[in-house]
């Protein structure tokens, strides 16, 4: 509740590096996360800052916001291994009803890390490319099962 009441993190990113926008097509709920990468003192890549903008239920709010906050600073290799599961320990607990909220949550991140490394021009890591391509076919085949 506290994180749907307060949530951390809110808005867009103006020029952001890379921007992932996933959706439910069945509950309608809309999930967009904005980042800014910087280095840390390693020179490893890091999310310098992280905005999310969701048109959803409180369960969608909450998850987006704590996914923000558990992305918030970490390299993006350790930023895209944050799941949906990280999500819901982070608040304690989820009613089961609400899972596929978080997992657009999960879903988001990846896909905002997944624009920025394509955008750049950089490897993209296979588990990446695999959850990308996952994204796209289930969006499609729930598109294709619903649209009439
Ligand atoms: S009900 Fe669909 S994201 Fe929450």
């Amino acid at each position: 509740m506290q994180y749907f009441l307060n949530p951390r993190n809110t808005g867009i990113i103006k020029n952001a590096d890379g921007r992932g926008k996933v959706g439910n097509i069945l509950c309608g709920d809309v999930m967009e996360i904005f980042i800014k990468v910087g280095k840390n003192k390693k020179g490893e890549e890091i999310i310098k800052d992280i905005k999310f903008k969701t048109l959803g239920c409180p369960a969608a709010i909450a998850t987006s916001s704590v996914v923000t906050e558990l992305a918030k600073g970490k390299t993006l290799k350790e930023a895209m291994k944050i799941t949906n599961q990280d999500v819901i320990k982070f608040l304690g607990r989820l009613p089961p009803i609400k899972y596929h909220c978080s997992l657009l949550a999960e879903q988001a991140l990846a896909e905002a890390i997944y624009n920025y490394l394509k955008k750049s021009k950089k490897r993209i890591p296979r588990e990446l490319e695999k959850k990308h391509k996952e994204i796209l076919k289930f969006e499609k085949e729930f598109y294709e099962k619903f649209k009439s």
